[in-house]
């Protein structure tokens, strides 16, 4: 992962910059909200992350941690879960109720400790309420953004993530053509069934995200960004359904990615 870095005086970003050779370089963000009751939003990337445990308790004392936010049980998303859970004895999983049921396949989810959520609760963590808002865009029907209701940051899971030309820690660092590509690129292969949706329904969704007024964004897969990039935002994904998809790599296409990654190669398929 790379060094985390604080967004706004109640909120550190843990992110993973991850190279993808010929398409730019995807963020992976984890969240720190230092909320009176501290929460967690998602544990990183890799399974069991010493460099995330160690970054994230840089920040807090995990004996502290009181809330773990898990927008959805994506392997981006899940990465320290186990760890994070064994380390904070006194946290608490919030998340979508098939999620928790879901990662028990590969997990011993602590039922006692979650508190199941669906869009439209609202969570008190001391100081102020989480509310949890639905993304417009979304990879897995568990995804549970949120809405700080005290400081009106966002919490936006996977959408208005973006392909970007290079890691950095401002949204409003990235040249505006590749930001609206990037982000575009990302919604159409993230969200490849946005290409069927009935445009007056999505334009409702959209509405709805800008009736939250947020003043900062917090994608999984974004730097931090100002709520003053909404418009800009909800202008991309508004366009995201007329977009050419996002095709998958070919068998071809996924060999060199890999090479160019330095990763094994696949083996070739011999006909039977
Ligand atoms: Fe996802
Ligand atoms: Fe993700």
């Amino acid at each position: 992962m790379d060094a985390p870095y604080q967004a706004a005086p109640d909120v550190h970003v843990l992110p993973t910059n991850e190279a993808l050779p010929g398409m730019g370089v995807l963020p992976i963000n984890a969240y720190v909200l230092l909320a009176e009751e501290p929460v967690l939003i998602d544990t990183g990337m890799a399974a069991n992350d010493d460099e995330f445990i160690d970054a994230l308790s840089s920040i807090i004392d995990l004996q502290a941690l009181r809330w773990v936010w898990l927008t959805h049980d994506d392997a981006d998303h899940t990465g320290s879960i186990e760890r994070v859970f064994q380390l904070a004895p006194r946290a608490r999983l919030v998340t979508h109720a098939f999620a928790a049921l879901r990662m028990s396949s590969w997990w011993p989810v602590p039922f006692d400790r979650v508190h199941a959520i669906r869009a439209g609760d609202r969570l008190a963590v001391g100081d102020r309420t989480l509310r949890a808002v639905p993304p417009p865009l979304y990879d897995n029907p568990m995804s549970t953004g949120l809405l700080d209701e005290a400081t009106g940051a966002l919490f936006s899971v996977d959408s208005f993530g973006a392909l970007l030309p290079e890691a950095t820690q401002d949204a409003a660092d990235v040249p505006h053509d590749a930001l609206v590509g990037g982000m575009r690129a990302w919604a159409s292969s993230d969200s490849p069934w946005a290409h069927i949706l009935d445009r007056g329904r999505f334009d409702a969704v959209l509405d709805g995200v800008r009736r939250l007024q947020p003043t900062q964004i917090f994608s999984s897969h974004l730097p931090a960004a100002s709520g003053t990039s909404l418009d800009t935002f909800l202008q991309v994904l508004a366009s995201v359904p007329d977009a050419e998809p996002t095709p998958a790599p070919s068998h071809e296409e996924f060999a060199m990615l890999l090479a160019a990654m330095s990763a094994t190669p696949p083996q070739p398929v011999t006909a039977s």
